[in-house]
């Protein structure tokens, strides 16, 4: 299955609920949560998740940037997250925030810095339904597909068959109509696409035209 995943990050503020009603197609809304010291950048925090809840039906795939996420998890999983992701260096006890994750009834996903290595996940990889790989360093859209993460993924989609569980690849930062058919073929299966699909006129047939390219 092949999910696409518009980011708000580089959609209009202004006009979230307008914007995400014209990505007619999208799998899920991925929703960037920044806190200014986890990341360079500062975004948005439940109250915004609690209103785009009342304005779509479609899954919002909440990626928490913030330092202490197991404070703020409660807050996301009652505004509405369907899916909680947090990054495995920002918490010690990863352990731990992945449980209190499942203990709401949400689903949750670890992702990893580019620096960061699939082994920090190993432990816990067969609990988690998704792994949310960084191809650019987190912060900012528009940013450049690091391709070191090809490898990564590859590496990562033999991890998970290991396990013989389902687990998701997603795929976050840099992804565009040129490259996202090479990254489905290392392995990923939910691509994250924030400037590929808000910088171009009809957001729909774009996630579309996504989707087409990994076919
Ligand atoms: C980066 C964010 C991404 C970002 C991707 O820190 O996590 O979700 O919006 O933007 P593009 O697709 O423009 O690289
Ligand atoms: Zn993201």
């Amino acid at each position: 299955m092949i999910r696409i995943a518009p980011s708000i990050l580089s959609a209009d503020f202004a006009r979230l609920g307008e914007d995400i009603d014209r990505c007619t197609g999208a799998d899920l809304i991925h929703v960037d949560v920044m806190d200014g010291h986890f990341v360079p950048n500062i975004t948005i925090g439940p109250p915004v998740v609690a209103s785009l809840k009342k304005h779509t039906s479609v899954p919002l795939d909440v990626h928490l940037m913030i330092a202490n996420p197991q404070q703020y998890v409660e807050a996301f999983a009652a505004a509405g997250a369907d899916i909680i992701t947090l990054h495995a260096e920002s918490d010690v006890h990863l352990h731990r925030a992945i449980h209190q994750v499942k203990a709401l009834g949400r689903q949750v996903g670890v992702s990893l810095n580019p620096a960061t290595p699939l082994c920090m996940i190993e432990e816990v990889l067969p609990d988690l339904d998704m792994v949310l790989i960084m191809s650019v360093n987190p912060g900012f859209g528009g940013q450049k597909f690091i391709d070191a993460s090809l490898d990564k993924i590859r590496r990562l989609r033999a991890m998970i068959s290991a396990t013989g569980k389902d687990i998701s690849i997603e795929v976050d930062g840099g992804v565009t109509m040129d490259n996202i058919a090479q990254i489905h073929r290392a392995g990923a299966d939910t691509f994250v696409a924030g400037s590929a699909i808000f910088s171009t006129p009809d957001y729909g047939h774009t996630i579309n035209a996504l989707r087409q390219q990994c076919r």
